[in-house]
């Protein structure tokens, strides 16, 4: 199928036509119980929802927020522990930063670049949002980053990688992680990119 045929599409929460979709492409590539209450989530103030469109109907969406003002540490404190970079806490202090959470992409439909196309739409709303710079925790499931390659295309680079980054809910069965053995393996790798708004100095 060409690339062409795909749109994106801001995600206005409307569970008739795309919450089942994205529950289940979430259940697929992340776990049963991913998301426990889409509706809230999508409704949060400064939450951003994409989900790629194609002839089939939801392919993969894009989960990302505005990191409330001075919030950032409260938000990612494991990563506060290995220290931001100064622009960011900068950032953070204008309520600049954005978090790029979660990007999945149904299993029959990946390989085509729709994530990095996500990625593209996702970033350009926050940007319009103010953002300055997307942080991005990518999911490493003890072997790879599923998401590196994308990221690294994109203009992001690694910040810190934190072990056991989801161990505490896994064990506690709070969602069924698909990599999970007989233990949590999971793990987190940090990627960053400033906004090339920003970097062009038009803000
Ligand atoms: C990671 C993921 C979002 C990529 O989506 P995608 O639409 O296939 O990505 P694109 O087509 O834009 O780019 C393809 C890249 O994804 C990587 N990829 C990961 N899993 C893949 C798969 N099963 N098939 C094809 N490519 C895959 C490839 O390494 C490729 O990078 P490369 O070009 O450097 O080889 C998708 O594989 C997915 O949903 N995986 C499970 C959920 C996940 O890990 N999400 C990230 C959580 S932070």
């Amino acid at each position: 199928m060409p690339e062409e045929t795909f749109e994106f599409e801001n995600l206005p929460f409307d569970p008739a036509r795309h919450g089942a979709a994205v529950e289940r492409i979430a259940g697929e590539a992340l776990g049963e119980g991913y998301f426990t209450d889409l509706a809230a989530i999508a409704a949060r103030d400064g939450v951003m929802f994409l989900v790629a469109t194609g002839p089939e109907g939801v392919v993969g969406f894009a989960y990302a927020w505005m990191v409330p003002r001075g919030r950032l540490a409260v938000e990612l404190p494991r990563l506060a522990e290995a220290g931001f970079p100064d622009d960011v806490r900068a950032l953070d202090g204008e309520g600049r930063v954005a978090i790029v959470q979660t990007i999945a992409v149904s299993s029959a439909m990946r390989g085509r670049g729709i994530a990095s196309r996500l990625f593209g739409a996702v970033e350009g709303r926050l940007a319009g949002l103010g953002a300055g710079v997307f942080l991005v925790p990518a999911w490493c499931d003890g072997t790879r980053t599923n998401l590196e390659g994308v990221l690294v295309k994109g203009g992001y680079r690694h910040l810190a990688d934190i072990g056991a980054y989801w161990k505490e809910g896994c064990d506690a069965g709070a969602f069924r992680c698909p990599a999970r053995g007989e233990v949590c393996r999971c793990g987190v790798r940090f990627f960053l990119k400033r906004s090339p708004i920003l970097l062009f100095g038009s803000q």
